[in-house]
């Protein structure tokens, strides 16, 4: 389990996944906070995103996906960068206001 976490963050160039299921998992809702107990703040997710996002692979560009491929990607990266819910949702606040659309 250690090796492959420390050969996950090698710097490699972002993958593109060409095929993830349409319809977030089911640990989307678990990631971030119930509705309406924290206001999103693009500011502290942009810096959240520049800061923890790019230790693995390049950091991505938030145009590079549309908003429903993000939801998809972001329940799976979040955990990764080890993000509570509040960090999570100021993220995905960011990443979505700056979507390709
Ligand atoms: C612990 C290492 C790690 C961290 C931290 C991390 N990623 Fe990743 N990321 C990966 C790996 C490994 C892949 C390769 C694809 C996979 O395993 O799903 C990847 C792939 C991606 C991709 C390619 C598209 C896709 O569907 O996989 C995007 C976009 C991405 N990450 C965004 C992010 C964002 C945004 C964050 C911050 C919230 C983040 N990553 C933090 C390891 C990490």
């Amino acid at each position: 389990m250690l090796i492959m976490l420390l050969a996950s963050c090698h710097k490699k160039a972002v993958p593109v996944i060409t095929e993830r299921k349409a319809g977030a998992p089911k640990k989307f809702e678990s990631i971030y906070p119930p509705k309406e107990t924290v206001l999103p703040d693009t500011a502290a997710g942009k810096q959240l995103f520049t800061d923890r996002c790019g230790r693995c692979h390049g950091l991505p560009e938030t145009n590079q996906f549309t908003a429903e491929k993000w939801d998809n990607i972001l329940p799976v990266m979040i955990p990764r960068a080890r993000m509570n819910n509040e960090e999570a949702l100021h993220v995905r606040a960011y990443v979505l206001a700056n979507t390709k659309n």
